[in-house]
């Protein structure tokens, strides 16, 4: 009988705590399109204070989150600046063109690092040709680079080049949190200067649903307008605001765990015949593979790991990606290190 899998596949297959479904359970409720949901006016009160904005609106998800920003933020045919590399970009069924009507324009970065200069050479002069550029759209942890973490000081100036140029600012902070923890720095220092932020409840602060936007007061009262025009509005939503609070309240300084051990787990991959790992990019909760060596392709070594009981996320052509959550202790990490090991072995 294998044994039971390693799930690395993501920090959103986390579930819901003990305390975490105590809550849910035990929360007062009203009907939030009314405004009368009592647990999500504490929850929104307290996510606006942790990340560092007067204002703050529970969303359904990570995405609608973004979407509403974009919608919020930059009118109908406008031009959006973000990394061509990014979640909203490349994995959010272009729901910027098909539902906000706006205009992307990619921008290469280095390892999610956008280059300030090449920013401000994308942001197009006004002329009757072209849409007019409204929003910047950062992002931190960077998810396509191998959870990144963007230095505050680039960050600063990217928010300096749009906003000279008239342009907002949005930062998809699905993992700010955890940037912050690797940057060392407060989650309030990387909001100061963006426009708005989304962040995520559901990946490594273990809620099963939700998300956060936050900004300044007009924002988000245009934010929850928008919300209810795509089908967002929700009732007795407080049962996903007890979580979060849970989530603010005791789930934050814990993922400085999932960082050491998605280092422990890096360091010990790296030490497999066939298996290359840039330890410098292993700054968070994510660890990018570089499996080439073995001469298989990413979804022949997805398999493989599938029968040896770890399950990866397939990063083609060249890599897999692991990424820690609460679930796994350190003997889980050694675990998973032995059965890559086996794993690998049997085709090197
Ligand atoms: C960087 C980033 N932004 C946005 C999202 C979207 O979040 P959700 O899955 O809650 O829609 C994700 C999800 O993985 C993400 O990694």
């Amino acid at each position: 009988m294998s044994p039971k899998p390693i799930n690395l596949r993501s920090d959103t297959q986390t579930l819901p705590t003990p305390a975490m479904l105590q809550a849910i359970a035990s929360a007062e409720l009203g009907d939030d399109t009314y405004d009368a949901d009592p647990t999500v006016k504490r929850f929104e009160a307290m996510a606006a204070a942790a990340i560092g904005k007067p204002a703050a609106m529970l969303a359904i998800s990570g995405h609608m989150a973004n979407l509403i920003a974009l919608i919020v933020h930059a009118p109908a045919g406008s031009e959006v600046i973000l990394d061509a590399d990014s979640h909203i970009f490349h994995y959010e069924v272009g729901s910027l063109g098909s539902v906000a009507h706006l205009m992307p324009w990619p921008v290469t970065s280095e390892a999610g690092m956008l280059d300030p200069q090449r920013v401000a050479a994308a942001i197009r002069e006004r002329d009757i040709h072209y849409p007019t550029p409204r929003l910047l759209c950062l992002e931190n942890t960077h998810n396509r680079s191998g959870g990144r973490v963007i230095p505050l000081g680039l960050h600063d100036e990217l928010c300096e080049v749009a906003h000279a140029r008239g342009l907002a600012v949005h930062l998809d902070g699905a993992r700010i949190f955890n940037a912050a923890i690797a940057a060392g720095v407060s989650v309030h220092a990387y909001t100061a200067k963006v426009d708005s932020v989304m962040f995520a409840l559901t990946k490594g602060l273990s809620c099963p649903l939700g998300s956060v936007l936050a900004g300044d007061e007009a924002f988000i009262a245009e934010a929850r307008h928008v919300r209810r025009r795509l089908g967002g509005g929700m009732r007795q939503a407080g049962i996903i605001a007890a979580a979060g609070i849970v989530a603010l309240e005791t789930m934050i300084e814990p993922l400085a765990h999932d960082h050491a051990r998605a280092r422990a787990l890096a360091e010990g991959l790296a030490r497999i015949p066939g298996l290359r790992v840039d330890m410098a990019s292993v700054e968070t909760n994510m660890v990018y593979v570089n499996h080439t060596a073995t001469g298989r392709s990413t979804d022949q070594i997805i398999e493989l790991l599938a029968r040896h009981s770890v399950i990866a996320s397939n990063r083609p052509p060249d890599h897999i990606r692991l990424v820690t959550n609460r679930h796994h202790d350190d003997a889980t990490i050694t675990e998973a290190i032995t059965r890559v090991q086996a794993a690998i072995n049997s085709i090197v």
